[in-house]
């Protein structure tokens, strides 16, 4: 048993083709099939070992566009394959832009008793497959690893050579072959000349989903939230834009997160409108719009009355998406 790896293609850079093998820019993203990657790369098989490959594709986007649906989907297909006896662990491909949000989204709302001696692998490229440099392939091989491994646990993105925890990864460059951080978290481990060498371990509380009612998330309308940045000049103009947009007729805002300054701070003028959305029953977080850390929380005044996420805006998005869907 636990002798399969489904590779579920979701599109991204890694399945992405350009005219010429030293562009590597100019590219389009979720061209080429997850049958076609897996094809021709012997090493792939070294690094399943005695596992079978099978593949599944499930969507072909470049991860800019990802919506709400296609993690619907995507879950139902991560959550159907975890279930089934002889799997050993999802692979997803998928692009490294919103690799991030996909990840913290799986990592929030898998099971945990699914994951239980399995886990769910994502892997990306920053390069096409079409480039004489693509790194599609070696990232595949590490994820491989790391999917056949019996350190392998919960929600895992792998990439140039490091194991990030779903819950912690973050994209912090927009072009190097290692555009990933884990923040504060640091990263799970490494993989080494074929071998996943693990060097953290996730706390406790993050170890799986205990979110019920999987049936419902993947056909349930998601709620609108939308994410604002406080900067200066920041005057609430987009917080009553949001609330005069005519999508509000037919899809109402639900939430904003603000990424605020510093420790969660938000413009003065923006906090006058933050104020009005939520007597108007908007609920409203705010996190921080810097890289590192989280909101510390004291005893003062002032925005310290509006809740503070510990995650980025995007990831504490579906944090408030997940909330209103309750
Ligand atoms: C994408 O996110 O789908 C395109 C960019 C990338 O994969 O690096």
């Amino acid at each position: 048993m636990l002798n399969k790896v489904v590779f579920l293609g979701t599109g991204g850079t890694i399945a992405g083709t350009a005219q010429s093998d030293s562009d590597n820019v100019g590219y389009k993203a979720a061209q080429v099939g997850i049958d076609k990657l897996l094809e021709s790369l012997p090493a792939l098989q070294r690094a399943l070992g005695a596992h079978l490959a099978e593949t599944e594709q499930v969507m072909q986007v470049n991860s800019k566009d990802m919506v709400f649906a296609g993690w619907q989907l995507l879950l139902a297909r991560v959550v159907h394959h975890l279930a089934r006896p002889e799997v050993a662990s999802v692979l997803i491909t998928h692009g490294t832009d919103t690799l991030e949000e996909t990840a913290y989204f799986l990592h929030r709302v898998v099971p945990a008793q699914l994951l239980s001696g399995k886990a769910v692998v994502i892997t990306c490229a920053m390069r096409p497959a079409s480039s004489a440099h693509a790194d599609g392939p070696a990232n595949l091989c590490d994820a491989a690893t790391v999917a056949v491994s019996p350190l392998r646990s919960g929600v895992m993105a792998v990439c140039a050579g490091k194991v990030h925890a779903g819950v912690y990864i973050q994209k912090v460059h927009p072009y190097r072959l290692d555009p990933f951080d884990s923040g504060d978290g640091g990263p799970l481990g490494f993989v080494e000349e074929g071998e996943f060498r693990r060097v953290a371990a996730l706390p406790e509380d993050l170890k799986g989903a205990a979110q019920a009612g999987i049936e419902r998330l993947v056909t349930a309308n998601c709620p609108r939230v939308e994410v604002v940045v406080s900067h200066s000049g920041s005057d609430g103009a987009i917080i009553r834009a949001l609330q005069n947009d005519p999508i509000n007729m037919t899809e109402p805002l639900r939430g904003i997160v603000v990424s605020g300054t510093g420790n969660g701070a938000i413009h003065e003028g923006m906090e006058v409108a933050l104020g009005q959305a939520r007597q108007a029953g908007i609920l409203v977080w705010r996190t921080t719009r810097c890289a590192y850390g989280e909101v510390v929380l004291g005893s003062g005044a002032g925005t310290g009355e509006l809740p503070a996420a510990n995650t980025s805006a995007v990831k504490a998005r579906i944090d408030m998406i997940l909330a209103l869907m309750q």
